[in-house]
């Protein structure tokens, strides 16, 4: 038996939404939490698979980590070791945040490293090379898994990234924040939690300015100091609640949304006919009484454009929009892997490269699916929560890495959606 989601399509979603604190700004400013010895606090982080891997990770190394409510507290002091173990390098990429913190602390860092994953190779030449530029030597072995960084203090140093990597930029900027002298980030990553790091690391100490553009200076500083810090609203998941209203031809208010970070989502939503309101600063309605209307061009890039994380809730939402929309994705090589299940639930796509062509049609009919990946399991919610008929949904663990209370947010308002067993696994009944 295997825990698995079961939906009942055709409810139009009402009520209200307050969005969770954001996970990918969460985990690289829990790791930034090691380089101040003492007790950091983080605000508003949700409580999700990825954030407790973090913990435990943390734990391992020595720190000591307690959860109240929202609220995280990081006690860094006790940290002694610098090798990450394996089994959380597998188990989530985001591990590698702790390498720059790590560097910078001990003047060296330990790890077995992850392969690629579902979406796509994830490579991480881009973390290492800077990591290189910055005075560090990376020692691989032969199997390409164990990987040495050594170093004593880092250097500052002018690097230009090859492709602007939002974890390349992180970690290069944590490493860096406590190097001797000037280092210069060109080509870095936008992305909102670029951002939330610079601030969260100027209020430790650190002197940084530039984030949010492609150009991030970093003048190293002696020492950073423990910092009690609010984590900003998960962009994605907004987002994704935002679509969920617009499929399901529902109303709701999502509190907690900075909407000047899923611009490209709003411009998009509103061309197929989505009625979003501001309310205030951060509450927005966001409203659908129609049929979408397709909208012909979608490319996932770098941000401000369009995030790859909403690429398959879009995608789900246009298969039942009237007339075609095509959507590239340019950020990782495997991103459609929820094409596959969404034909099992009528919809008409059509592959070809990086390209997908959705035909959108009426209605789609609930189906037996599987989520390979995080956001391909939140659209695939998505699509089960519009279908005609019963969705049952496995690799629910996957959905769990990034939505907090998902079945309790959606059921409150109104869903037909609950979490149970499945022992007919979709593996051993695909042809
Ligand atoms: C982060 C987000 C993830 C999001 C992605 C792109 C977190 C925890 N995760 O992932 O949800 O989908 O940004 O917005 O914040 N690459 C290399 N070499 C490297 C690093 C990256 O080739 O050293 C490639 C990747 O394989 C990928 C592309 O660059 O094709 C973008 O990856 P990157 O921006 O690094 O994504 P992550 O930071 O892993």
């Amino acid at each position: 038996m295997t825990d698995c989601l079961k939906i009942q399509g055709g409810n139009p979603l009402r009520g209200s939404i307050r969005v969770q604190g954001s996970k990918n700004a969460a985990l690289p400013l829990m790791a930034a939490a090691v380089m101040a010895k003492g007790r950091t606090t983080l605000c508003n982080v949700p409580d999700l698979a990825d954030i407790r891997t973090m913990i435990l990770i943390i734990e391992s190394l020595g720190g000591v980590v307690e959860r109240s409510g929202d609220q995280l507290i990081l006690d860094t002091g006790p940290i002694h070791s610098n090798k990450i173990p394996e089994e959380y390098m597998r188990k989530m990429r985001s591990s590698l945040f702790l390498l720059g913190p790590l560097i910078a602390r001990f003047g060296g860092a330990e790890a077995n490293l992850p392969g690629g994953c579902a979406i796509g190779e994830r490579k991480i030449d881009i973390h290492l090379s800077g990591f290189e530029q910055l005075g560090a030597f990376v020692q691989m072995d032969e199997t390409q898994s164990n990987l040495q960084i050594t170093v004593g203090r880092l250097t500052g140093a002018n690097i230009r990234l090859s492709y602007p990597s939002v974890g390349a930029t992180e970690n290069l900027m944590m490493a860096a924040a406590l190097a001797k002298g000037e280092t210069i980030i060109f080509n870095a990553a936008c992305e909102p939690e670029v951002q939330d790091l610079q601030a969260m690391l100027n209020q430790m100490g650190a002197n940084i300015e530039g984030a949010g553009t492609t150009t991030i200076r970093i003048q190293g500083v002696e020492r950073l100091e423990p910092v009690r810090y609010h984590v900003i609203p998960d962009r994605i998941a907004a987002g994704t609640w935002m679509i969920a209203a617009g499929i399901t031809r529902g109303e709701l208010q999502l509190e907690g949304v900075r909407t000047d970070h899923i611009g490209s989502l709003i411009h998009v939503l509103k061309q197929s006919g989505v009625e979003i309101t501001r309310m205030d600063a951060e509450t927005i309605r966001v409203r659908m009484m129609k049929r979408p209307k397709a909208v012909e061009r979608i490319t996932t890039a770098p941000y401000p454009l369009f995030p790859t994380d909403l690429q398959a809730q879009l995608m789900v939402f246009f298969t039942v929009a009237d007339g075609k929309s095509i959507m590239r994705e340019t950020v990782f090589e495997r991103r459609f892997q929820h094409v596959e299940m969404l034909r099992r639930m009528s919809a008409e796509i059509s592959v070809s490269g990086s390209s997908a062509v959705i035909q959108g049609i009426s209605r789609l009919n609930g189906a037996q699916v599987r989520a390979t990946d995080l956001r391909a399991g939140a659209g695939l919610i998505l699509a089960g929560l519009a279908a005609r008929g019963t969705t049952i949904l496995e690799g629910i663990h996957h959905v769990d890495r990034g939505y907090e209370h998902v079945v309790d947010v959606l059921s409150a308002c109104g869903a037909d959606i609950q979490r149970t067993k499945t022992s007919l696994l979709l593996t051993e009944t695909a042809s």
